[in-house]
Formats: C-alpha cells, structure tokens, sequence
C-alpha cells in the first residue's frame, strides 16, 4: 500500500507558460524524454504538426481524442512524481488555457533569447500573480543569436514584476555557444549538438580554474564568462527559496531545447525546489494537502470524440487524501453522492483507467454533463473549493442566425458549450442580441462548426463593439438599481444569471469605474 502523505509530497505538478513559438512543445517533449515516456513525447510533436497544418475546426475534432491524453502528462523523475499540465496554446489558446493555471503548484516560463517578454507571457504571468504561483524561467534557443542575457533578466524584471536570479549562466550564444555555467553547482557544461542528453553524456568542468576549461571554451570566451559572472553576481538577487515560493522570485536557466542542452539543470533543480502540492481555500475552510479525506475540483471539461453522445471529460485536480477507482464522493453543487466510475489516468504513453491517484494528480471523468467546471467532489464532507474562476473574454462576437426558427436551439447550444468553458455567453438586457466571449479566436470557429453538427444550427459570427467584459457587484442594492439603469446599454446576463458590463473601450471602462466607486468591477468571476 502506497502511503497518500509520502506520495502526495512526491508530486510536482506544474505547466508552461510561453508566448507561441518560444519552445513550449520541444521542451515537453525533451522533459518527457527524461521522464522516459518517449512514446508520448512523439505523440506531442505529431499533435502540433496536425494543428498546424490546418486551423480548420474539422482537423481539430479528428486531434480531440488525443489531446484529451495529452492535457496531463505524468513521469516520474529523480523520486519525484511530475505532472505536466498542458497549456492550450496556439489555434486552441482558450479560457482553459488561463483556467489549467489555477490547477498546478507551480509553472515553467519558457522566453526566446531573441524576442524577450512577449504579449501571451504577460498575460499568463497575470494569472498566475492571481495566485502568487512560483515561477522557474527557461531561456530558450541559446544556439540562435539572441539578445544579450543581463537585457533579458531586466527585462523579465521590468515588465514582469519579478526578481530573476540566474542559475545558469551562458558562455556565448548563436554560433559562438560554448555551454552553461551553473552558478549554484560551480560547473561549466559543454555545448555538445547531438549530446548533453545526460551527465554522462555530457562535458563537465568544476569550477572556473581548471586550465582544461580555458583551453576548450578559448582565453577569450573565458575572460568574458568570468567578467560577467562577477556582474551578474553583483547585480542579481541570491537564490531564496521562500521568496520563490511565494512568486517574488524566478530561478533563471539558459539552454536550448531542441539540442536537449540546459534541460537536465532545469529538471533537477525543478525537483528539487518546486512546491508539492499546496493546499486549497474551500467557502468552509482551507484543505491541507496531507489529509486523509479525498478532494478535488473540476477544472477543464473537453467534449469526447464522439459528439452524437454528448459524453465530456472532466479533469479533476485533487487536492487531498487517495482516489480509488470506482469511489463514491459528494458533488458539492447538487449536495448528492457520485460513483466516480471509470476515471482516466495519464500515467506516460496512454491514458488509462485508474485505480489510485494521490494529491497533486489529475483524473479524468466520464460524464454527460452533469459535471461543470469548478465543481468540488469530497468525501464524507461536503466541500466547495474556491479560486477557480472565468477569466473575462477578450474577444466578443455577435451570433447570427441563418434561420430564425432555430433561436431555442441556438440559445440551448451557447449555453451547454459555454459550460465546457472555453467560450462564454451573455445576454445584453436592451437587446435580443446573443453575444459570445472567447479569449482565444479560433473559439468562434469552433462553436460554430460544433452548433452545426451537433445542434443543427447554422449560425455566423459577426463583430460586436465590446473590447472587454466585468463582473459587477454592488453590497449597496440601491447604488446598483441606478447603476443597472444608467448603464443598461452596457449591461448583460452571463450564462450563469450574473450581470455583466461589457465595455465598447478601455477609455469606457476606465471613466465608468470612476464614476461609480460603490460598483465593485471584477475582471473574474467565481463558479457557483
Ligand atoms: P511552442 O510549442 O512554444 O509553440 O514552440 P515549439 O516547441 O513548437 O518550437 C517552435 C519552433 O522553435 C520550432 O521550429 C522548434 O523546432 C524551434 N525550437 C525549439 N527550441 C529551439 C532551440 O533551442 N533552438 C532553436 N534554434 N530552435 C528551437 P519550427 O521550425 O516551427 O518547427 P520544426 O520544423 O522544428 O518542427
């Protein structure tokens, strides 16, 4: 019998944040190599090769098998059990994508040497603030020329908020790459294309002294490494480990991904330092991750291959104690008892039915939509978590209708589309309009193909002129009666009964929050 305390605190259950393009997938992929789960890492190249070659939704559905597999992958490494929580990230950027975020202990920033902070980084860097989430940086693609390595820390300093110590150093860059020295461990590591797999593998200097490491990297390179350590070790913050963990800090890693250079630094030091699982506020009390009791929460549910059966995955994080196969627990939100049959492990190449799973892991549950995100499952007590929220859209279109005997239809299929989470659906009071939300813009395309096939309603989106949406709340309900009148052009109902203020402008939203102190704007919006 596995004991549910030492396994829970084996966990390190983590996801990447990174603009398009900066390395997501090839660093998944080489950490999946370590973990020796190689089949899968293949499995994850050939999904984005199909993603790309096509935006087309059809192409998509075909993929949607898979990557209910691959939006959790479980690999044990050094003692440690890692789960990797994917990010949708290119045509499938969505809510979820922000939504995985509030499911991990900890995320893995990945940046290109030559583009710095990008626009999806800062935006999945906000979230994870929202929750204070530890934060390790890997520089990526150190083999291409880049910009100058004490420019990037500024930078992630400047624009991200967060202090940067560097763990790794590089010795050049581009063609003049000669390796990494890692400033902890006081060892220079070879950059060896086609090597560097392991430590064996690999070249390794200790120390800056050895006059082998001179004569290999060159008097030049040798000088320049040790001019800018006595630099970077002037100007940079000492590792803490405390203000790591409490998302002040980020451990920085140069390397390059596709030649396997700089990872095995990265995962070990990931290991070693990343949180276990942490625990979690419930509307009741807060749920340490070492108690004996099973709960978790719900926070992504993917519609399954077969849409004529209206089955979906839930993916529940859990948050304490053991799930066995084939247990009962409480479903918060109806207050009944659920058999959860049949949960989906991801343990390596396959998903497959699990038959015990521990705090920090992630199942998945058959269910035909009696399941909606942030529901809470627990056992013997009836709990509800909090903090997993929706995110406001970004992007808004007005839905069309070809036929408009089809409105129920329509309406129906918004509705249980939204309750899979990756759009969301408002009704403006002054209008019959049906407006749809979505942070990611293939997410219009989707639903769209998706109210077709599965509800028989054709259906086309057009632009709508709202730039962002806020949850508006008021304790005084006579403030809020004025505020519904005065601004009832702007205002709508969310797919869950709450009133929502959809702003035609930044400008708008800033002078309507000024003009209003006692209405509360919130970018987010908890699950009931
Ligand atoms: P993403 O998931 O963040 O979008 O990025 P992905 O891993 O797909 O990498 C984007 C591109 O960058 C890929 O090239 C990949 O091979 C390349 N790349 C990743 N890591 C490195 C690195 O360390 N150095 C260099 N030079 N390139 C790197 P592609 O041409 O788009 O795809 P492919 O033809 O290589 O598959």
């Amino acid at each position: 019998m596995s004991n549910p305390v030492s396994e829970m605190r084996r966990r390190r259950t983590f996801a990447i944040i990174s603009h398009p393009d900066a390395g997501k997938t090839t660093l998944t992929e080489k950490l999946l190599l370590f973990g020796g789960a190689i089949q899968m890492a293949g499995s994850v190249k050939s999904r984005k090769a199909a993603r790309h070659a096509t935006s087309d939704w059809m192409a998509l559905e075909k993929e949607r098998g898979i990557s209910v597999t691959s939006s959790v992958m479980q690999f044990p490494y050094s003692g440690k059990v890692v789960n990797l929580l994917d990010t949708p990230g290119h045509a499938d950027f969505s809510e979820d994508t922000y939504r995985v975020l509030t499911a991990v202990d900890s995320a893995l920033m990945v940046i290109d040497c030559a583009k710095g902070v990008e626009e999806r980084t800062i935006k999945l860097m906000e979230v994870c603030r929202l929750r204070d989430t530890p934060i390790m940086t890997f520089i990526n693609k150190l083999d291409r020329e880049g910009r100058a390595p004490i420019e990037l820390l500024d930078e992630v300093e400047s624009v991200l908020g967060i202090a940067c110590t560097p763990i790794t150093w590089p010795i050049g860059m581009g063609s003049r790459l000669k390796g990494v020295y890692h400033l902890l461990l006081d060892e220079v590591h070879i950059f060896e294309p086609g090597k560097n797999f392991t430590r064996q593998d690999s070249t390794i200097f200790k120390g800056l002294d050895d006059p082998a490491l001179r004569a290999r990297i060159g008097d030049e390179a040798w000088r320049e490494l040790n001019d800018e350590l006595e630099l970077v070790r002037g100007a940079s913050h000492a590792f803490s480990q405390e203000e790591y963990l409490a998302g002040q800090l980020t451990p920085v890693f140069f390397g390059s991904a596709v030649n396997n250079f700089g990872v095995q630094l990265l995962l070990d030091f990931f290991v070693e330092h990343a949180p276990p699982p942490k625990s979690h506020a419930t509307t009741t009390r807060t749920v340490s991750a070492d108690e004996p009791r099973m709960s978790g929460f719900v926070f992504k549910i993917q519609a399954n291959m077969d849409p004529m059966h209206r089955d979906r995955v839930a993916f529940m994080r859990i948050c304490s104690g053991t799930f066995n196969g084939g247990m009962k627990a409480l479903h918060a939100r109806t207050g009944k008892e659920m058999k959860l049959a049949n949960a989906l492990s991801f343990m390596a190449s396959d998903r497959e039915i699990v038959d015990q799973a521990f705090a920090g892991d992630v199942i998945g549950i058959h269910n035909h939509g009696t399941i909606s995100i942030g529901d809470t499952f627990s056992e013997g007590e009836l709990l509800s978590f909090t903090g997993i929220p929706n995110f406001a859209p970004e992007l808004f279109r007005r839905a069309r209708l070809k036929d408009p005997l089809k409105m129920k239809q329509l309406q129906k299929g918004l509705a249980q589309l939204s309750e899979e989470g990756a759009t969301q659906f408002f009704r403006p009071l002054m209008s019959n309009d049906l407006i749809l939300g979505a942070v990611g813009v293939l997410q219009f395309d989707v639903v769209a193909y998706r109210l077709k096939d599965e509800y028989g309603v054709e259906c086309a989106f057009e632009n709508v002129g709202v730039v962002t949406a806020r949850w508006v709340h008021c304790a005084n309900a006579k403030k809020l009666e004025e505020f519904r009148e005065k601004a009832a052009q702007n205002l709508a109902i969310d797919a869950a009964g709450e009133l929502v203020y959809l702003a035609p402008s930044r400008v708008n939203l800033q002078l309507t929050e000024e003009r209003w102190p006692d209405v509360r704007f919130a970018a987010t919006r908890e699950h009931a």
